[in-house]
């Protein structure tokens, strides 16, 4: 298959993630979740204490360097958020994060985390919750924490609309060992979720070794977010 090719089918899947929703006449496509539940199954995950109320298809990258012990490790990761909550409880949903990963590793080397997301900016209306990166601790001005950021789309120009998640539970993956954790966070700062549950990902583990002072290396991830609780 040609790259374009690739490029497109993905992008495509991308467009029908966010766009399988109920036509209505809201400027942004997001439905209610206060009834759904996370699924967790196969984890010893603690069950949330508030109603979901975001959520997002995370599509990028885990960033591992080398130590000087020959073992990658993380440093941070870069991914957009892609709203699919109209999705949830839809024929299919299960198969989601299959379905993305499998056309994110086809997607040609040339497309990156960042380029995913100057992509993401073209649909119109918009369908990109935000974005998630690391950011020094806020707290404690040393080490890094997951950042969820909505302050340029969900919530464009409300500087409140992120959260800072300080990691309570780690559980490996129920999927398999080249997925990466499931996670269970709480907002270190930030008021757009109260919890934060990494689900349901696909990919993203570093190789077992590498070579001491070899670069950092993009292994790329999808995965699916759920905010629950907040100010928003
Ligand atoms: C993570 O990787 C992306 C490329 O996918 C890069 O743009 C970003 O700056 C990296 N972040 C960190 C903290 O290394
Ligand atoms: C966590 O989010 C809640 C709900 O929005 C907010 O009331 C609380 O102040 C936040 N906690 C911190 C430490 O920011």
């Amino acid at each position: 298959m040609v790259p374009t090719l690739k490029s497109a089918m993905f992008l495509a899947f991308l467009a029908y993630a966010s766009f399988a929703a109920p036509a209505n006449d809201q400027p942004v496509l997001r439905c209610d979740l206060s009834s759904a539940v996370i699924d967790t199954t196969g984890t010893t995950l603690p069950a949330p204490k508030f109603s979901p109320k975001f959520l997002g298809l995370g599509v990028g990258t885990q960033n591992y360097t080398c130590t000087s012990a020959g073992v990658f490790t993380n440093v941070g990761a870069l991914a957009e958020l892609f709203d699919i909550s109209c999705l949830f409880g839809e024929p299919g949903f299960d198969d989601i994060a299959i379905i993305a990963f499998d056309l994110w590793s086809l997607a040609p080397p040339g497309l990156s985390a960042p380029e995913v997301i100057s992509l993401g900016e073209k649909f119109d209306p918009p369908v990109i919750l935000g974005e998630h990166y690391f950011v020094v601790n806020p707290v404690t001005g040393s080490g890094l924490n997951p950042k969820w950021d909505f302050t340029s789309h969900a919530f464009a120009g409300n500087p409140e609309a992120f959260v800072v998640g300080s990691k309570i539970d780690d559980v490996a993956a129920p999927t398999g060992a080249s997925d990466i954790d499931w996670l269970y966070l709480t907002n270190l700062t930030g008021s757009l979720a109260n919890e934060i549950y990494r689900v349901d990902t696909r990919g993203g583990q570093a190789p077992a070794s590498c070579v001491p002072g070899s670069k950092e290396i993009f292994v790329k991830y999808t995965s699916l977010y759920w905010f629950t609780g907040g100010a928003f």
